[in-house]
Order: structure tokens, then C-alpha cells, then sequence
């Protein structure tokens, strides 16, 4: 199926980790001019490599308002436009409520909420612009089912699914699409791996709650309760990803897609 993705403009933020580079990259392979940003420099530099002239990197932090702002000024006066925006970078972390810190908790509403609100802000204008629009939003199972020890990333997610269906309902009437994906655990594997399992703190807690004392176990025990035998993977994520920000998915707006072989069917 040609996606009709050739030659437009997209952004992808947290384009030097697992699931933002495997994205990113498979834009680049549908056509699409693709603008890699993330704040890990030599990341960034694997992500592209290869990928170029169709990937663009750039350095920016999508926490500070004023750098996001540069930044798609720069898109600006280079493309003229923008047609999809993945939002991907997001922090990992696990604690139980009691053991809040604010160093955590702000870094959490930092890059996980401010940082999935700063681009969206300054990519709407190019958006009508283009008379087009494709806002996806990688969230999480944790962001449709929350669970005991991940309050603020939960917390952070279902922020983030409500964000993204009040954009579906302001910008649908300029052909703007807005939806969530929401993946299960993708651990660690590939050329670059997906580095929310690197973790301690998630680690630990999901250790204690599975009763096994290794990721090894912990893929294996999660995996058996799976109704597919497997865990995502980040080509299951660029599939949907690529779906969404192409023509055909002009009517699918508003939605929260769980991508987790049925453990949270609805
Ligand atoms: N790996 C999983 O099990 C899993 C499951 C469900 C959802 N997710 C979601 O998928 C997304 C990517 O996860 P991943 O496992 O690939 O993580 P990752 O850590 O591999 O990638 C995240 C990237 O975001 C970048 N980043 C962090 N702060 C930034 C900032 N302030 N500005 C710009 N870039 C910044 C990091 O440098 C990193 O390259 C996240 O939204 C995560 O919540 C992951």
C-alpha cells in the first residue's frame, strides 16, 4: 500500500532512542524530509546515519520553550511547513507514592507534559498552513490502564491521552488529525535499543511485583500472559506510527490505539 508519504515534512522528538529512532527512520524510507531531535548528540548521529539527506538532525531540549520555538522557526524558513509531528521523547520512572521526590516529579511534568506541549504548540500554524496535520502522541499501556508504582509516569501519560483528544476536537475542522499510541513493554534490543528498561527503579519495582529477580524473567513471565506469546517491538509501533501520519488515516482522529497483542482489549 503507497502511503503517499513522499515529501513531506516531519519531526520526530526522542529520535535518538529505541522506539523515536525506529520511527524516525521509517518516515525517512516512506519519502518523508524527517527532522530527528533529540538532546543526545552522538545518538542523534546514529540515528541518521545512513538515512541522510532524508533525515536532518537537530539538537534541542523540547523542555525549554524558547529553544522549541527556534526550532520551528529554523523549520519554518527551510521547509515552509510541517506535516507530522511525532512526540516520543518521554523519561521512565518507577516509586511508590510515599517516595515522591521533586526532583523526579519535576522532571516528569518537564519532559513528559511540557515536552509533548511545546511542539505541539508551534507545529499547529504550519500545520493549517499545509491544510494538513498529523499529531501522534507515543504513550503507553500505562497511559490506558495505570498500575501501582508508576504514579507520575501514569500519571503523565493519561495527561498526555487527554491533551491529544482535546487537539483531535479543536483541529480536526483544518485536517489535522490528533491520536495516541499506546504500547506495551518493548525491551531492550535491536541497533539501538529502547532505553526505558535501562531503568533501575522501573526495574526494581517490576521485579517486586512479578516476583522474578531478572529482565530475563520478567520477559518471560510477562510474555506468557500475553495473549500474542511476545512483547512489542518498535517496528509494531513505526507500523501504526507510519499508518497514522500517511492520507489513509485522515479519519481516524481522537484515538488511543493500544498496541500490546490484547492484554488490554477493548
Ligand atoms: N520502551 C518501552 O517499554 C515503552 C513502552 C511504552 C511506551 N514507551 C514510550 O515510548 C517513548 C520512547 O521510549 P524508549 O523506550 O524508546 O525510550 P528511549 O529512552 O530509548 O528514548 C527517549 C529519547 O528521548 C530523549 N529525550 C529525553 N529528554 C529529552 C529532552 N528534554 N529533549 C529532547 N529529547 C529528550 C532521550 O535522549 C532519548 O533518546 C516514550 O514516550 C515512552 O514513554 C516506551
Amino acid at each position: 500500500m503507497d502511503l503517499g508519504l513522499n515529501d513531506k515534512i516531519a519531526l520526530v522528538t526522542g529520535a535518538a532512542g529505541g522506539i523515536g529512532s525506529a520511527i524516525a527512520r521509517g518516515l525517512c524510507e516512506e519519502g518523508c524530509k524527517t527532522i530527528f531531535v533529540d538532546i543526545d548528540t552522538d545518538g542523534l548521529k546514529r540515528a541518521t546515519r545512513g538515512y541522510k539527506p532524508s533525515a536532518i538532525e537537530e539538537i534541542c531540549d523540547i523542555t525549554n520553550r524558547k529553544k522549541v520555538k527556534d526550532l520551528f522557526k529554523r523549520i519554518m524558513i527551510k521547509f515552509g511547513t510541517l506535516h507530522i509531528l511525532v512526540n516520543c521523547a518521554a523519561v521512565n520512572s518507577a516509586e511508590y507514592i510515599e517516595e515522591i521526590q521533586d526532583e523526579i516529579l519535576q522532571k516528569i511534568f518537564d519532559v513528559n507534559i511540557t515536552g509533548y506541549i511545546y511542539p505541539t504548540i508551534y507545529a499547529i500554524p504550519l500545520m493549517k498552513k499545509a491544510g494538513y496535520g498529523r499529531l501522534i502522541y507515543i504513550n503507553s499501556n500505562s497511559g490506558l490502564k495505570a498500575s501501582a508504582g508508576l504514579p507520575l509516569y501514569s500519571g503523565s501519560k493519561y495527561f498526555n491521552r487527554g491533551f491529544a483528544i482535546s487537539a483531535a476536537l479543536e483541529l480536526g475542522k483544518y485536517g489535522i488529525t490528533s491520536n495516541s499510541i499506546c504500547p506495551s513493554d518493548v525491551y531492550p534490543e535491536g541497533e539501538i535499543e529502547a532505553k526505558s528498561w535501562k531503568n533501575e527503579s522501573l526495574l526494581k519495582i517490576s521485579f517486586e511485583k512479578e516476583g522474578v529477580s531478572s529482565l530475563k524473567e520478567l520477559i518471560k513471565k510477562r510474555n506468557s500472559k500475553n495473549p500474542m506469546k511476545r512483547s512489542c517491538t518498535v517496528d509494531d509501533i513505526k507500523n501504526i506510527a507510519l499508518f497514522l501520519a500517511s492520507e489513509k488515516a485522515g479519519f481516524i482522529n481522537g484515538q488511543s490505539i493500544g498496541v500490546n497483542g490484547g492484554t488490554i482489549p477493548y
